[in-house]
C-alpha cells in the first residue's frame, strides 16, 4: 500500500527524493535508507533554481596550490577555497556539470560536482589541459578562483632541508600563468574566461584588474580586497571589464557565486 500511494503522489506531480540502498536504522542494508542531507539540501537547491545552465560545462579552479621546498615543507597562500567551491555548486545547482580543480582545502566537494585534487600549479596546468582538451573546447566558461602560486623554488630538495647560519634565501623560478595562456590560446570566445584579482590596496585594485584582464585576454575579472576575501563566508567585490565596471554591495560568497554566474550567462548566451 505504500507504494500504491507513493506512485498516486508521484503521478500527482510530488518528488521524492530516496529512500536509497544503504543500511538502515535495524542494522541490516536494503532499499530503505533515507537520502543524504547534502542530497536533499542540493535537490531544494536546484529545485529553486532556473536551470539556465544546463547542457553547459563549467570548469572552475578553487583553494591555494602548494610549492614544495622539501618533504615537510611548501610555500601557500591563505587561499581558503570557498569561493570557487561556491561557484561550482551554485553552477551545478543551475544545471550546469561542473568540473572543480581545487587545491588541498578541507572542504566537501558539492554533490554532484566532479573534483579534481591537485596540488602544485603544474599539477592544475595538466588538470585544465585535461579537461579542456587542446582546442579548450570541452568547457563554456572556465572560473579561475584558485590563488595560483606565481612562483615555485627552483630545487625541490629530495631530502629534509636542514637548518644553516643565521640566514638563507630560496630562489624561486616562475609559474606558467595558466589563466593568461588560456587566453592566448582560445580562439573565439569559447570558453568564456572569467579570473580573479585581489589586493591589498583599494586605490589601485580596478587599475591592476583591469590590466591584468587585458594582458591575460579574459572576459570578466572579479577584484577584491584581500581584507573582505580571504577566509571569510562573505565577500565584496567589483566587476572588471575593459570599459565598464560594477560594484557590487557586501554579499555572502553563495550570493556573490550567483551573481558571477549571471555573467556568465550573459557571456555564453551570446
Ligand atoms: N593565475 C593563473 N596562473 C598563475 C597566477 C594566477 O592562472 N600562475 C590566475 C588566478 O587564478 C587569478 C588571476 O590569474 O584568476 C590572478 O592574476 P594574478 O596576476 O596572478 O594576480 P596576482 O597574483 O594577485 O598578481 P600580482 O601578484 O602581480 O598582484
Amino acid at each position: 500500500s505504500t507504494q500504491r500511494n507513493v506512485t498516486a503522489l508521484v503521478s500527482d506531480g510530488v518528488r521524492f527524493l530516496g529512500p536509497v540502498f544503504g543500511e538502515v536504522a535495524s542494522g541490516e542494508s536494503g532499499m530503505g535508507r533515507m537520502a543524504e542531507p547534502e542530497m536533499i539540501v542540493d535537490a531544494l537547491l536546484s529545485a529553486q533554481r532556473a536551470q539556465d545552465f544546463f547542457g553547459r560545462h563549467i570548469v572552475v579552479t578553487a583553494g591555494p596550490t602548494i610549492e614544495d621546498l622539501d618533504p615537510v615543507r611548501f610555500i601557500s597562500n591563505r587561499s581558503s577555497g570557498k569561493m570557487g567551491f561556491a561557484i561550482a555548486a551554485m553552477a551545478k545547482a543551475r544545471g550546469a556539470r561542473v568540473t572543480l580543480i581545487a587545491g588541498p582545502v578541507e572542504i566537501a566537494t558539492p554533490l554532484g560536482v566532479d573534483r579534481v585534487h591537485v596540488r602544485s600549479a603544474a599539477d592544475m596546468q595538466v588538470a585544465l589541459d585535461r579537461v579542456l582538451g587542446n582546442d579548450l573546447k570541452g568547457a563554456d566558461a572556465v572560473v579561475m578562483a584558485a590563488a595560483v602560486g606565481d612562483y615555485r623554488p627552483r630545487d625541490v630538495r629530495e631530502k629534509k632541508w636542514k637548518k644553516q647560519g643565521d640566514s638563507v634565501a630560496v630562489e624561486l623560478v616562475k609559474n606558467p600563468d595558466l589563466l593568461a595562456s588560456l587566453g592566448a590560446k582560445r580562439t573565439g570566445s569559447t570558453p568564456m574566461l572569467v579570473g580573479f584579482a585581489v589586493e591589498t590596496e583599494k586605490a589601485q585594485l580596478l587599475e591592476y584588474a583591469r590590466k591584468k584582464g587585458a594582458e591575460k585576454r579574459v572576459d570578466l575579472m572579479v577584484a577584491n580586497l584581500a581584507s573582505d576575501a580571504f577566509g571569510a563566508d562573505t565577500n565584496r567585490a567589483w566587476f572588471v571589464e575593459q570599459n565598464r565596471h560594477t560594484e557590487l554591495p557586501v554579499m555572502t560568497k553563495d550570493a556573490l557565486a550567483d551573481a558571477i554566474l549571471d555573467e556568465i550567462a550573459r557571456g555564453i548566451a551570446d
